[in-house]
């Protein structure tokens, strides 16, 4: 199945009044993270209510260092809002260190019913660790239990121990995940990603666009948490999300 382009319907949709929640790294350039989180969101229509897990020394040419944010912290600010807002997803990306991840893991049993987007995030696009010490992949796999899981290659292979993206998902989908939406972003040829729901394995193609952007895995997961919320089925708000990504990188 593939995802044809098409016009900018996401970004011409009505806001409502629902919130996403997110919970990821700051990046001050804007190029990822929570910043680039909120863009989508809003893009969608969705309210973003964004908690720093980490705070992330970056510029949009380089990835230096990063410090996690107290992980009671970032519990009783995501609980709050849960709390008090009209919260219709959630999506965590970066979390930086394992104690973070055992917070999130314990509010989440808190808020079992929400759609939940998972974007692992190990590594900067450059190659420098945005995870401390090791068991990043182990942090993740507890994190995904019940999510739409969103790793890129490199990350499926990490958390699965499978190279092959069909076989990376499929196990994926099995230690927990709700699905298993592995990127094809750096593959060569086509941006091929992979959607498996347990049942049904779908082909987003998408043709590649010769621009080189950071943030685009962000972006992706954001806007699927965003259909989620706005109560798409997982393959429309995939296809959506793609799209979205598309016109960020013809920008
Ligand atoms: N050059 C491209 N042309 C078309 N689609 C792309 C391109 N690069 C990435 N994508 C799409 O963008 C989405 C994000 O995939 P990607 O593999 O870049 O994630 P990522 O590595 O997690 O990104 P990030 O570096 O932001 O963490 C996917 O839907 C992928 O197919
Ligand atoms: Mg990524």
């Amino acid at each position: 199945m593939s995802a044809a382009p098409r016009g900018d319907s996401a970004r011409e949709r009505a806001p409502n009044s629902g919130c996403v929640l997110v919970l990821a790294g700051l990046d001050p350039s804007g190029g990822a993270g929570l910043l680039a989180d909120a863009e989508a969101l809003r893009a969608f229509g969705l309210r973003p209510l964004c908690v720093a897990t980490a705070l992330t020394v970056q510029t949009t040419r380089h990835a230096l260092r990063f410090q996690p944010v107290a992980p009671l912290l970032v519990q009783d600010s995501a609980r709050a809002l849960l709390e008090e807002e009209d919260v219709r997803a959630i999506k965590i990306g970066m979390v930086g260190a394992g104690p973070m991840a055992r917070a999130i893991v314990d509010l989440l049993r808190d808020f079992p019913a929400l759609p939940l987007v998972v974007d692992p995030v190990l590594a900067a696009s450059s190659g420098a660790p945005l995870f401390k010490g090791p068991g990043g992949a182990g942090a993740y796999l507890e994190l995904m239990r019940g999510a739409v899981v969103t790793p890129n290659l490199g990350e499926a292979e990490a958390l699965s121990g499978m190279a092959d993206p069909e076989a990376a998902a499929r196990a994926l989908q099995k230690l927990g995940a709700r699905a298993v939406l592995v990127k094809g972003g750096h593959l060569e040829g086509d941006a091929i990603d992979l959607l498996f729901d347990g049942t049904r394995i779908e082909r987003l193609v998408g043709a590649r666009i010769a621009a080189r952007k950071r943030g685009t895995g962000c972006r992706l997961a954001s806007a699927l948490a965003a259909g989620l919320a706005s109560g798409l089925t997982l393959l429309v708000a995939a296809q959506e999300a793609k799209l979205y990504v598309r016109g960020y990188l013809q920008q």
